[in-house]
């Protein structure tokens, strides 16, 4: 049964505590703070920081759901520190760093492969110059806008299943939201599925829809970028309507070239 509010008095929570450089040290230690109406677990960790352990890491920077920095696993769900509330939980609540990536120390972990992988993706290509003007409708700009929301959180990429067990072959649903924000601007000009197919593991997932259910943004990263960009792979690659024409166009342009 839910603890009611007002009954409420403290919060008990089973931290994470280690550093990545020496892994035999790694354990859990349980505080217990001043339950605040509305508190949310990022609260719950300042107050442990300020009055009960400075040592405590943890990284956070708005403190209100904008800038992606205080990503952790709550109860064995990636969440942002700052936008759940204690209230969600009953009995103790655990706060440990993204399994997805390396440990740096206690929640803190190090998320800076994914600016590598972020330079893989091919870039905006646009068909004409960007001094061109070009009326675009308000269709073709809600396709996009939706990834354009993305905090870079990179809550989706450690829930994945496939990052954490194929992190080499496969980029992860924020980067194919990256490229399907590219793929579906009208202006661009450019076709990325051989890089979905061959460079980026696009096979590798298997639509379990687990990083949309915990998007924080509420971006439907599977069924609007994900599946639509498997879509474009199959397309261009094993439909064998497209690949005969593209044989055959590509044959006929050949042959006039040699004319
Ligand atoms: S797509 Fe959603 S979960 Fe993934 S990084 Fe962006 S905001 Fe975070
Ligand atoms: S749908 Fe694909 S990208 Fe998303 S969590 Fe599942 S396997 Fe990973
Ligand atoms: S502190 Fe910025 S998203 Fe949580």
């Amino acid at each position: 049964m839910s603890l009611r509010k007002e009954e409420r008095r403290e919060v008990v929570l089973r931290i994470f505590r280690g550093t990545g450089s020496d892994r035999s040290k790694d354990r859990y230690e349980t505080f217990t703070v001043p339950y605040q109406k509305d508190m949310v677990v990022l609260n719950a960790i300042h107050y442990i920081q300020s009055h009960l352990d400075s040592s405590l890491s943890a990284r956070w920077n708005c403190k209100a759901g904008r800038c992606g920095s205080c990503s952790a696993e709550i109860n064995g769900v990636p969440r942002l520190m700052c936008k759940t509330p204690v209230d969600r939980y009953d009995g103790e609540i655990t706060v440990e760093p993204m399994k997805a990536f390396p440990l740096i120390r206690d929640l803190v972990t190090d998320v800076s492969d994914n600016y590598r992988v972020a330079k893989m993706i091919p870039p905006f290509t646009p068909s004409v110059a960007t001094d061109h003007v070009w009326r675009m409708y308000q269709e073709d700009v809600e396709k996009s806008q939706e990834f354009r929301k993305c905090i870079e959180c990179f809550l989706c990429q450690d829930v994945c299943h496939v990052i954490r067990e194929h992190k080499a072959e496969y980029i992860g649903p924020r980067f194919v939201v990256k490229a399907a924000s590219l793929d579906m601007h009208p202006l661009d000009a450019l076709n990325r599925s051989a890089f979905m197919k061959d460079n980026a593991g696009l096979g590798y997932c298997n639509i379990t829809k687990c990083c949309q259910e915990i998007c924080p943004e509420h971006i439907t990263i599977t069924d609007n970028a994900i599946i639509p960009e498997k879509e474009r792979v199959v397309d261009r690659h094993y439909d064998p309507l497209v690949w005969l024409y593209r044989k055959i166009t590509y044959r006929s342009v050949k042959q006039n070239a040699k004319q």
